[in-house]
């Protein structure tokens, strides 16, 4: 029962699993949890979340750093499965903006490290994030919630090392500085999409420049016609696009590349760290934001307006709980109980026209759950409504009007 007491490496912990990037800070914390704490085999792990990256480079590179065993474990199936189409079907935006990209990737991440650890029967799982971002937040709740009693080693949360500090402690290890191309930004990136700070960014007035994305086009080099697309729901999980039914994984790749190519999906906001510090950041969530707006569409359709309504309200707490590194948590379950029940019936097509940096909603249907009666909504002579009942609807309706005005004259 250490984790009552909130104190860290009291058990000092022999065999720990690190996340792993084959980034500098991370390679630092291998040799750095063997020196500084005495940890004598740190177990390397890389997710392979769609990013692109060379992942055998990585592999080996942790080893040369002086990690016991590196292991790589493809999630993108489940990141996108279990974790994507989950935040499509609650709308899922923090501050009613922000997709999630990267926040999506932690709880899956952690998970993991923890299974791994179980495994290999290893006393503590650790990571490199730093003591002013949310993703320590996300990695140190989840982990947490998964096995509250398993150690936990955040080196770079205590170091207190400079960057220039960190490459020097790093060479000393043998561990190879980036070649500075000299890329002065931040970027963390994987299939749901890349997030981008730091550098001139952190100036919240400078407009990003070109160089700072690289999954979207600019509204200049996007293609001059539109392009229309029908993207497909069934029980508001996206299933085909254009006719063409897919696996998840295809699906949103293909969501990527068509609303990215028309340079939808860029975001420049500013935004609420759970540590309280407001930062300045890009997103390119092309496939995501896309996907979420046509299913906010196909709902508007199908769902009733009380039920939209709680939904909306429900999302807002969904997206936060998740941000704020609660995905594993007994009221995001409670939530998602809410939300699975509310999605039997979203079930039609959205056609969405892309083209300069908008993705626009220009039709909707659904054979099986249209709420939307054209006899009802309808000005013309097929009208069903009955128009003389909506008089004793209204006096009821203003009752409370009237009787105020007459009292209070
Ligand atoms: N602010 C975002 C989040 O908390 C993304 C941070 C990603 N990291 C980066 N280096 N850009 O989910």
């Amino acid at each position: 029962m250490n984790f009552l007491k909130g104190e860290k490496h009291m058990g000092k912990a022999k065999k720990v699993v690190l996340a792993y990037s084959g980034g500098v800070d991370t390679s630092v914390c291998i040799p750095y949890l063997k020196k500084e704490y005495g940890v004598e085999h740190v177990i390397a792990f890389a997710a392979d979340l769609g990013q692109g990256d060379e992942l055998d480079e990585i592999k080996k590179k942790a080893i040369s750093a002086g990690a016991s065993q590196s292991i790589i474990g493809n999630l993108v199936k489940p990141f996108i499965e279990d974790f994507a189409f989950p935040a499509i079907r609650s709308n899922a935006l923090y501050q009613g903006r922000y997709p999630l990209s990267t926040a999506l990737a932690r709880p899956l991440i952690a998970k993991k490290l923890v299974e791994i650890a179980k495994e290999l029967n290893a006393d503590g799982v650790a990571h490199g994030c730093t003591g002013k971002g949310n993703d320590q937040v996300r990695f140190d709740v989840t982990i947490g919630a998964l096995a509250p009693d398993l150690q936990l080693l955040t080196p770079a949360r205590e170091w207190g090392m400079s960057r220039e500090e960190t490459i020097a402690y790093g060479e000393k290890y043998g561990i190879v500085p980036p070649v500075s191309k000299k890329n002065p930004y931040s970027i963390d990136l994987n299939l749901l999409g890349r997030s981008i700070e730091a550098g001139p960014l952190e100036d919240p007035f400078e407009m990003p420049l070109d160089e700072v994305f690289g999954i979207t086009s600019s509204i200049a080099d996007s293609p001059n016609e539109p392009e229309i697309v029908d993207i497909l729901f069934e029980n508001g999980y996206p299933v085909a696009i254009d006719g063409e039914l897919m696996e998840p994984v295809s699906l949103i790749k293909k969501a990527n590349s068509l609303a990215g190519k028309h340079g939808f999906g860029r975001l420049d906001i500013i935004e609420d760290r759970v540590v309280g510090i407001k930062s300045r950041e890009i997103y390119e969530t092309p496939g995501l934001l896309l996907l979420i707006k046509a299913h906010q569409e196909i709902e508007s359709l199908t769902l009733p307006a009380d039920l939209l309504d709680t939904k909306s309200r429900l999302e807002r707490q969904w997206a936060d709980l998740v941000y704020k590194g609660f995905w594993f948590s007994p009221l995001k379950e409670a939530l998602d109980g809410f939300i699975n029940y509310s999605q039997k019936q979203v079930n039609g097509t959205v056609r969405v026209r892309l083209f300069k940096g908008n993705a626009d909603v220009i039709g909707r249907k659904s054979k099986e759950n249209s709420l939307y009666i054209s006899d009802m909504s309808t000005y013309g002579s097929e009208d069903k409504f009955n128009h003389k009942s909506a008089e004793g609807f209204i006096y009821v309706w203003g009752l409370p009007s009237r009787i105020w005005s007459w009292i209070n004259k």
